[in-house]
C-alpha cells in the first residue's frame, strides 16, 4: 500500500494533492457546517425569463417552496406565497395576476406583498407578505446573502454564458440518497467521461476533455467549455444517434460553438449550457446522505417553438448522462460509507488537468470549513 492510500497525517488545502476523505461525505458534523455555508451563500431561485411580463408569477417548490417569483413594475422579487391569515399556500404553478388572492378567506395582497383586503374585517390588518429583492447575474436570480455578480465577475468576457431569447421549458424537483457534493463533483471533473458515458463521450471532443477549450476559476466558481467532436462521429447510444441527427438538421450541418459549458458556482449551484439548452440546478442537503435537487431547463425560444423533436431528443440525452452519473455517484458513495463505518480515512490524488475543477471545489470547502481540514 502506498503512502497516498493512507496518509499518516491530515493534509491541508495548502499541501493539496488529495481528495476529501470519506468523513466529509458522511459525518453529521461536516453536514452541519456545510449546511451553514450553503445557507449563508447566494441561493439560486430562477431566471428572469421565468416571469417576463409585469404581473407574471411562478410558485416555487422544493427547497424554495412557499415562495413566488413575481415581476412587478419591471422588478423581479421573491414574495412569500404563504397567507398571513391561516398560512395557506395561495398560488400554484405559473400565471399572470394583478393581485395575490388567498382562496381560503380571500385575503388579498398586491404584487409587492402589501396587504390590500381582508373581507369582513373592520380595517385592513396590514399583514404584508415578506418580499425581498433578488440579485441578478446574466439573468440568473439569487436570494440570500452574497454578491453573485462580484463572485462571477471573472466570467464577464464569456459571452456564451447568456441565455437571452431562452424560455423556461421544464422544472424538476427530486430527492436522492446521496451526499450533495456527489452531484457537484461529477461536473467538476472530466476524468470519468470516457469510462462512464458511452454516448456523451462520442459527442464531446476527447481533446477538450483532457484540456478544455476554455476554463476559468475563482474563489467561488469553476467554469469550463468543451467543443463538440467535429465532424460528429459514430454515436455511442441510440439517444445520441437521434440527438446528433436532429442537431445537424437544425444547425444545417454547422459546427456548434461548443459541445458543453459547465459552470459550478460554489457551493451548490450548477449551470450547464449545451447547444440551444441551458439548465440550472440547485442542490440542497437534507442530511449527510440525502439531497434535494431543483433543476430548471431553458430552451432557445425559436427551437422550442419550431423543433420540439430536438428538445425531446436533448432531454433524452441529458437523462441518459444524468442516469450514468447517478450510478457512478452511488458507487462512490457506497465505497465512502463502507470506509466511514470502518473508521478508515483514505484519500486519492487528483488527475491533472482533468480533475482540477474538483480540486478547486475541495479547496473552497476546506477553507470555508477549516474545522475539518484534513
Ligand atoms: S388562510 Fe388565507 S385568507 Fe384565510
Ligand atoms: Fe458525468
Amino acid at each position: 500500500m502506498s503512502s497516498l492510500d493512507t496518509p499518516s497525517r491530515p493534509r491541508s488545502a495548502a499541501a493539496g494533492g488529495l481528495g476529501l476523505p470519506p468523513c466529509w461525505y458522511l459525518d453529521p458534523a461536516v453536514y452541519e457546517a456545510e449546511r451553514e455555508l450553503i445557507d449563508a451563500s447566494p441561493r439560486f431561485v430562477g431566471r428572469s425569463q421565468m416571469a417576463p411580463r409585469d404581473g407574471d408569477y411562478v410558485a416555487l417548490e422544493g427547497a424554495n417552496s412557499g415562495s413566488l417569483i413575481v415581476r412587478h413594475q419591471g422588478e423581479v422579487r421573491l414574495v412569500s406565497n404563504v397567507c398571513r391569515h391561516r398560512q395557506a399556500i395561495m398560488l400554484h404553478g405559473r400565471g399572470n395576476a394583478k393581485r395575490i388572492v388567498c382562496p381560503i378567506h380571500n385575503w388579498a395582497y398586491g404584487l409587492d406583498g402589501r396587504q390590500c383586503a381582508a373581507p369582513h374585517f373592520p380595517e385592513n390588518p396590514c399583514l404584508n407578505l415578506p418580499a425581498v429583492p433578488l440579485n441578478e447575474w446574466r439573468g440568473l436570480l439569487f436570494a440570500g446573502l452574497g454578491d453573485p455578480a462580484a463572485d462571477l465577475a471573472a466570467l464577464d468576457d464569456w459571452p456564451e454564458l447568456n441565455a437571452d431569447g431562452y424560455v423556461l421549458d421544464r422544472i424538476d424537483y427530486e430527492e436522492h440518497e446521496l451526499n450533495w457534493k456527489s452531484f457537484m463533483e461529477v461536473y467538476l471533473e472530466d476524468y470519468h467521461v470516457s469510462a462512464v458515458h458511452p454516448g456523451f463521450r462520442t459527442f464531446v471532443s476527447p481533446e477538450d476533455l483532457r484540456s478544455p477549450k476554455r476554463s476559468a476559476h475563482g474563489e467561488r466558481f469553476y467554469a469550463e467549455m468543451v467543443g463538440a467532436r467535429w465532424p460528429l462521429g459514430s454515436p455511442g447510444s441510440p439517444q445520441f444517434a437521434e440527438y446528433q441527427r436532429l442537431l445537424l438538421e437544425v444547425t444545417g450541418g454547422m459546427e456548434p460553438e461548443y459541445g458543453a459549458i459547465w459552470l459550478s458556482y460554489f457551493p451548490s449551484t450548477l449551470v450547464e449550457w449545451y447547444p440551444f439548452f441551458n439548465i440550472i440546478t440547485c442542490y440542497t442537503p437534507l442530511s449527510a446522505e440525502r439531497t434535494a435537487l431543483s433543476s430548471q431547463y431553458y430552451v432557445r425560444r425559436d427551437v422550442r417553438e419550431s423543433r420540439p423533436d430536438l428538445v425531446e431528443a436533448c432531454h433524452a440525452v441529458l437523462d441518459e448522462v444524468t442516469a450514468e452519473d447517478h450510478e457512478a455517484s452511488v458507487r462512490l458513495h457506497a465505497g465512502r460509507r463502507a470506509l466511514w463505518r470502518q473508521g478508515e480515512r483514505r484519500q486519492g490524488p487528483y488527475q491533472d488537468p482533468m480533475e482540477q475543477g474538483l480540486r478547486h471545489f475541495h479547496d473552497f470547502l476546506r477553507v470555508a470549513c477549516p474545522a475539518f481540514d484534513y
